[in-house]
């Protein structure tokens, strides 16, 4: 129903406007116990095979809502209803963000992709800590951390930017992500600079899990020294990845006054070989959440046996709609039983060793 008859309608109408529309709605419904109750009993889908155990954090399936949808913390309430594992909440910034001018989010409907240029608009790390505080969620919350769009803090007031977040996001959720790929910065880069990155780690307590966000474009010297870093400061793992700007895989032609990232369809091969890489690389030492163009089951399957052992998503839903976390779900669940593994955790990284 989703895709014959609902989608062509949202489709109709500006993407940040069915967005915003989402989360108001999403937001209010998720109040209620019995629409939530009402909601998982089409959305939910439980099975002991889907369940991880990552860095001490027991998750009941590995789908986990991908930052960006609900970067101001509105929808934790229901999204375990839809039927997600997690959700990373953000991406949060020391200093509350308008963003880049409207419009900024864009469907490409040949090439099943969006391009984002939302310029990190959020509510702030103050307003969205207040909003979190002293809350109970039904499922593993990661906060994701970013610079604040402001081209004025750059160099080492950038780490301070981002400690600023740490310090005050730390006691919310389970885990943190820093977000090192955002070039929505208002500096024009990414933070992937070793000697910047290195003096923000060696600030982080490292209490909770700490993943990095990294962009699918790295190229593999920053990608190494990321990994020593990593090593280095224990950190826990990566989200493997963040919008591309490689615009080479995409059907729709004349798209240089679009500015931004592009999610969904094209970073499929793209995520899947840097999850591989970065698995082999690495022997499985840390932990990979996959995200970029999961669609089905079968995509998320191949992350996992590349060395996902947690996923996310977020353009996928947008296009095949909300039941798509129930039918992965249930699909991956016989995609195991057909290779006779007993859960996730034993199918993660098989085709990386
Ligand atoms: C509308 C939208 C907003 C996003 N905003 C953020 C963000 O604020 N922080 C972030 O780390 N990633 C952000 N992303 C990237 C996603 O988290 C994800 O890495 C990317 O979209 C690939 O997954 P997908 O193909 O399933 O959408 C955003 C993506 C979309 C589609």
């Amino acid at each position: 129903m989703y895709k014959t008859i609902i989608r062509p309608i949202l489709f109709q109408v500006d993407p940040e406007k069915v967005h915003n529309k989402a989360l108001k709605l999403g937001s209010f419904f998720g109040k209620f116990a019995f629409f939530r109750k009402f909601l998982a009993l089409f959305y939910d889908y439980r099975n002991d095979k889907l369940e991880v155990n990552v860095c001490g954090i027991h998750f009941r399936n590995p789908i986990g809502l991908a930052a960006g949808f609900d970067k101001n913390g509105v929808l934790f309430d229901i999204i375990p209803s839809i039927g997600f594992g997690f959700e990373e909440i953000g991406s949060v910034t020391a200093l509350p963000c308008e963003g880049n001018l409207k419009p900024r989010l864009f469907r490409l409907i040949k090439d099943k992709v969006l391009v984002v240029n939302y310029g990190l608009c959020n509510d702030g790390v103050e307003t969205v800590h207040q909003r979190l505080a002293n809350k109970k969620f039904g499922i593993p919350i990661g906060i994701n951390i970013a610079k604040t769009n402001d081209k004025n803090i750059k160099g080492n007031k950038s780490v301070d930017d981002y400690w600023k977040s740490y310090e005050i996001m730390e006691n919310i959720g389970d885990y943190i992500t820093i977000n090192i790929s955002c070039p929505n910065s208002g500096d024009g880069r990414s933070f992937e600079d070793p000697r910047l990155l290195e003096k923000l780690l060696s600030k982080l307590k490292m209490e909770k899990p700490v993943f990095l966000k990294i962009s699918p474009d790295i190229d593999k010297k920053k990608l190494s020294e990321v990994l020593k870093l990593s090593k280095r400061y224990s950190v826990s793992g990566f989200v493997v990845a963040n919008l591309t700007h490689d615009r080479s895989f995409l059907k729709t032609k004349n798209l240089d006054s679009l500015e931004g990232g592009i999610s969904g369809f094209c970073l499929k091969e793209k995520t899947d070989d840097l999850i591989s890489y970065i698995y082999k690389k690495t022997k499985g030492k840390f932990v990979i959440i996959g995200v970029g163009g999961i669609f089905n089951a079968g995509d998320a399957y191949r992350k996992i046996r590349n060395g996902a052992s947690l996923l996310q998503l977020i353009t996928g839903m947008i296009y095949e709609g909300p039941s798509i976390v129930k039918k992965i779900n249930k699909e991956l669940v016989e995609l195991l039983e057909r290779d006779g593994f007993k859960n996730i955790e034993e199918a993660v990284g098989v085709d990386a060793r």
